[in-house]
């Protein structure tokens, strides 16, 4: 008997031991455009051998590899039914291939809350129900919502999907989710992590306005007014300088991140500001900076950044979904405040970049810690 109770207890403890160390991170994705075009390629390019330019190729013990997508929502009826492989590059202004992707899931009709599509895409939906069911059968353990920015309902939508599925949930669009009170006690009593809001781009207008604003005022240097322009292509583009509040919520969101190195108040202004549909998913930042040094001698620059939207968030995607991963490997819910500062914009309290990446270099290390590795 003694033996028995010992043979099962051996078992039990190497089974949990086997999902702790369990690599894989089943996600599940609300959005096939172009920041999941941008992860996907670069986890297919990491599984070749070149992680060139990830912001971080492993993170406690996970790398990109790790990441299986197992459903796919979308409501663009060009992409509904497809392989994920083939409805990433439906759209004109998707993401260039930069290398084959082997993501053979098919993208299942998603949750439409909104009418923000209306007249734009032709859609296929489905309900909050069976998105959940296809979540739950998926075997997911994180949903990542990659789907326009405004669409409030719709994002709200899947948050209650990934509580009622009980998965993780990584908010990257500007729908506040980790900043809504009501929705984070609901996933910190769930013991579910949560992540978000508004994904900062890897090297995009926000972080380096911020760097070198952040820069500038370590030099000595008194700035005095600053200004992002930003000009793109894309559906996300196009439907942000269509909408007056999104682009104003997406402003005050950047100039609030922007503002927060400097120890006074300098006039600031960011967003995204004009629509070209030839330039696909390309982005152009215009940044000006005015202010002035020693003796009150003046300062300018003015400076260009051309980046490709979706490469830029296939980097913070990766990371947030490692820390979702760690986090539920520890049992963490709620908004992840630790890591939320590094990877977002739009957070419930602002944190220097510096020591916003050392608190998140931090998270993973604990693991190590605690006696996880
Ligand atoms: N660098 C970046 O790409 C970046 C940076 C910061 C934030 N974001 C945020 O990420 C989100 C996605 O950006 P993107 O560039 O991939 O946009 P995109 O237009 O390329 O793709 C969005 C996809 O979502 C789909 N969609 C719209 N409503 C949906 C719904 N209700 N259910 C399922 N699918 C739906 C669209 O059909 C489209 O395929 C946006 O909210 C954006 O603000 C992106």
């Amino acid at each position: 008997m003694h033996t028995l109770r010992a043979i099962y207890f051996w078992v039990l403890s190497k089974k949990k031991r086997a999902n702790l160390r369990s690599h894989e991170i089943r996600v599940a994705v609300a959005g096939a455009g172009s920041a999941l075009s941008g992860m996907v390629q670069a986890i297919s390019l990491y599984k070749k051998g070149d992680g060139r330019g990830l912001l971080h190729p492993v993170l406690g013990e996970y790398s990109p590899s790790d990441v299986e997508i197992v459903a796919v929502f979308d409501v663009d009826k060009r992409k509904v039914g497809k392989t994920l492989k083939q409805a990433l590059f439906v759209e004109q202004s998707a993401l260039p291939k930069y290398t084959e992707v082997e993501f053979d899931t098919k993208v299942l009709p998603g949750v439409l809350k909104d009418e923000r599509l209306q007249g734009r895409l032709e859609v296929e939906t489905s309900d909050e129900q069976t998105v959940t069911q296809e979540i739950e059968r998926s075997g997911a353990q994180i949903l990542l919502n990659v789907i326009n920015g405004g669409m409030y309902a719709s994002s709200e939508a899947y948050a209650r999907c990934a509580l009622k599925a009980g998965v993780a949930f990584v908010n990257a669009t500007p729908t506040p989710i980790a900043t809504s009170l009501e929705l984070e006690a609901l996933f910190s009593r769930n013991k579910l992590p949560l992540l978000g809001d508004d994904l900062l781009s890897q090297i995009g207008g926000t972080i380096l306005h911020t760097f070198l604003l952040w820069f500038l005022n370590s030099r000595g240097v008194w700035v005095k007014q600053t200004y992002q322009l930003d000009v793109g292509g894309g559906l996300e583009n196009l439907l942000t300088v269509e909408d007056d509040e999104l682009k104003l919520t997406k402003r005050t969101i950047k100039s609030s991140t922007v503002s927060s190195v400097l120890p006074y108040q300098a006039n600031i202004a960011t967003g995204t500001t004009e629509y070209v549909d030839f330039m696909g998913n390309s982005r152009e930042s215009h940044f000006e900076i005015v202010g002035s040094y020693t003796l009150g001698a003046p300062l300018e620059i003015e400076l260009t950044l051309r980046t490709q939207d979706g490469a830029n968030a296939a980097g913070p995607l990766l990371d947030a979904i490692r820390a979702a991963k760690v986090a539920l490997d520890r049992g963490i819910g709620g908004a992840l405040e630790e890591v939320n500062p590094y990877l977002f914009k739009l957070v419930r309290s602002k944190v220097d970049p510096i020591s916003a990446e050392k608190n998140f270099i931090k998270f993973f290390e604990r693991r190590k810690e605690i006696g996880l590795e």
